[in-house]
């Protein structure tokens, strides 16, 4: 499986991409119950133990992140985007990406939310603490901040500060040090070719 793969508005998956996947937990609260009631949040096998280490890790430290939305088919994407359609409009397309356009189709994206003192939270908020933590921490498992704030014109999307996305150490250490998305290292990449 490739990591490093770019998947956004330029950049689609085909239809019936499906990565072989593992169920992150049993949390049935996740925020998108109202679509599907059964949706247990799923990841890409492949990263289970990166996974596994960053959410271990944040509880050891008080931080209690929780997987909310990883793995979305293309079907189910669909569905995420037509019920926001509905509520928001035109926004939603800076929202949710359109099927087959989703990093979540790749099984290496994972929205965040939080268990506070036992009870399930997505209200994720920049000023959290688990945000900061997750920041500061996460290119050490491999996840960059995928839609940060001041780039919204370059991914295409609204700051997303529960939105993490799995590229593998190496490339997570590279962007994290340059303070880049996906879209400008692709770029810097071309340009150096
Ligand atoms: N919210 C992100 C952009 C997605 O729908 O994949
Ligand atoms: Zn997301």
């Amino acid at each position: 499986m490739n990591f490093e793969i770019l998947v956004n508005k330029n950049n689609l998956l085909s239809k019936d991409y499906k990565p072989k996947l593992y169920i992150v937990d049993d949390n049935k609260n996740n925020f998108h119950n109202y679509i599907d009631p059964n949706l247990k949040p799923k990841m890409a096998l492949e990263i289970k133990s990166y996974v596994d280490k960053l959410l271990n890790d944040a509880w050891k430290s008080g931080m209690f992140i929780i997987v909310d939305s990883g793995y979305r088919s293309y079907e189910y994407q669909e569905k995420v985007l037509k019920s926001l359609i509905e509520k928001k409009g035109e926004e939603a397309y800076r929202l949710v990406a359109l099927p087959g356009s989703s990093e979540h189709q790749t099984g290496l994206a994972m929205d965040i939310a939080y268990l506070k003192n036992g009870i399930y939270s997505d209200d994720v908020k920049d000023s959290d603490k688990e945000v900061e933590w997750m920041k500061k921490n996460s290119y050490k498992y491999g996840f960059i901040l995928r839609y940060p704030k001041g780039k919204e014109e370059i991914t295409g999307y609204d700051y997303e500060p529960w939105h993490y996305r799995f590229v593998g150490i190496n490339l997570a250490k590279i962007l994290y040090d340059q303070n880049i998305t996906m879209e400008e290292y692709y770029s810097l990449k071309r340009k150096k070719a």
